[in-house]
């Protein structure tokens, strides 16, 4: 194990790394859920037949905790992650995690691998990953009674490492990414076992993502493999309204900064042939916050729109706005921030 506390911060992927400690929780029908144990073992012990290894009883989250520039330690909207959580765990049949659990849980694997959190002024932080699964045994496919949940952390870099660079997405890789009323809305494994064939056929166009349609029609813009999408024009930011995307909680963050900045935001289903007239348009989620989209490749007919070649003003006026809310460096006036220690 690399010891991360002689790293230098500066050269930390986005990747995992082992930290000291991480926490879990068990829940059998009969007792509830158990006290937190701390452990530094860094696998599971997972019965053979569990639901979690043959039909997909299985769902995470992600989201990061921040040295700021006060020396204070805060985790990004955390009572957002929970409400999701919550709502992966509800459509997976799987024992829901109470509220205070999971804040619990978040807070104090922060505490316990803080030599591991990155100082400010680095451009790192520290990611969280709870994960649920569903762990009673069986051959019949029926909602798991018994459940693992677990929450470890790892620092990771910043997204992109010597600055925010562009990405270019494919639009249309012959696969859907979920059913028009399936799981799209809740952040489980299945999901990203399904994107990883279109994922692959975007990867060898050169594309660092796919663009994925609306699976009903494939009409309307929805959403990419990791990350919401958004666009700007005409001053307002634009961003899919759909029932098969992630809420992310970046999207929501950044909507709410734009309106702050006097940019009209515009939630609504976009039609697939608008991607022509995007002044920037870019991904959004926790790891990159924001990834500017500097080319989208139309598989359907081969055409290459062209955004830019670095970053867009008001995509990188959003992004700065939001690391600074992060860092501590901007107030926090929605009370996004849940303070550490
Ligand atoms: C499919 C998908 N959409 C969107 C997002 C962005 O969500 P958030 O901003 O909450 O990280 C993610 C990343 O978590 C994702 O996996």
């Amino acid at each position: 194990m690399v010891n991360l506390a002689d790293w230098e911060w500066s050269e930390l992927r986005f990747d995992y790394y082992k930290t000291d400690c991480n926490i879990r929780y068990s829940f059998a029908p009969d007792t509830g859920w158990s006290d937190m144990q701390l452990t530094e073992d860094e696998t599971l012990p997972v019965p053979l037949a569990a639901a979690c290894l043959h039909y997909g009883s299985s769902l995470f989250e992600g989201l990061k905790a921040f040295r700021g520039v006060d020396g204070k330690v805060r985790i990004f909207r955390l009572e957002d992650t929970v409400q999701r959580l919550q709502a992966s765990a509800a459509r997976l049949c799987l024992p829901i995690p109470p509220r205070e659990m999971i804040v619990e849980g978040c807070c104090e694997v922060v505490r316990r691998n803080l030599r591991h959190l990155p100082p400010y002024g680095t451009g790192a932080a520290m990611y969280l990953r709870p994960l649920e699964i569903g762990t009673s045994t069986s051959f019949g496919v029926k909602p798991s009674e018994e459940a693992l949940f677990v929450v470890f952390c790892s620092p990771v870099g910043p997204y992109f490492k010597g600055g925010i660079r562009p990405i270019d997405v494919a639009i249309d890789c012959e696969q859907d990414r979920v059913a028009a009323r399936g799981t799209g809305d809740v952040k489980i494994g299945a999901n990203y076992a399904a994107s990883l064939l279109p994922y692959r056929h975007a990867r060898e166009l050169g594309c660092a993502s796919v663009l994925f349609l609306d699976p009903l029609e494939h009409r309307y813009l929805d959403e990419c493999v990791a990350a919401n999408f958004f666009a700007i024009r005409d001053g307002k930011y634009i961003t899919p309204k759909s029932t098969t995307i992630l809420p992310s909680i970046t999207n929501r963050t950044l909507q709410t900064l734009a309106e702050e900045l006097g940019i009209e935001v515009e939630v609504r289903p976009i039609p697939v042939e608008e991607i022509a007239s995007f002044e920037e348009c870019g991904c959004c989620g926790t790891g990159a916050i924001i990834a500017p989209i500097g080319n989208i490749v139309d598989m359907r007919n081969g055409k290459r729109y062209h955004y830019t070649d670095s970053v867009g003003s008001t995509s990188f006026a959003l992004y700065q706005r939001l690391l600074d809310i992060q860092y501590g460096v901007a107030e926090d006036v929605h009370g996004w921030n849940t303070i550490v220690e």
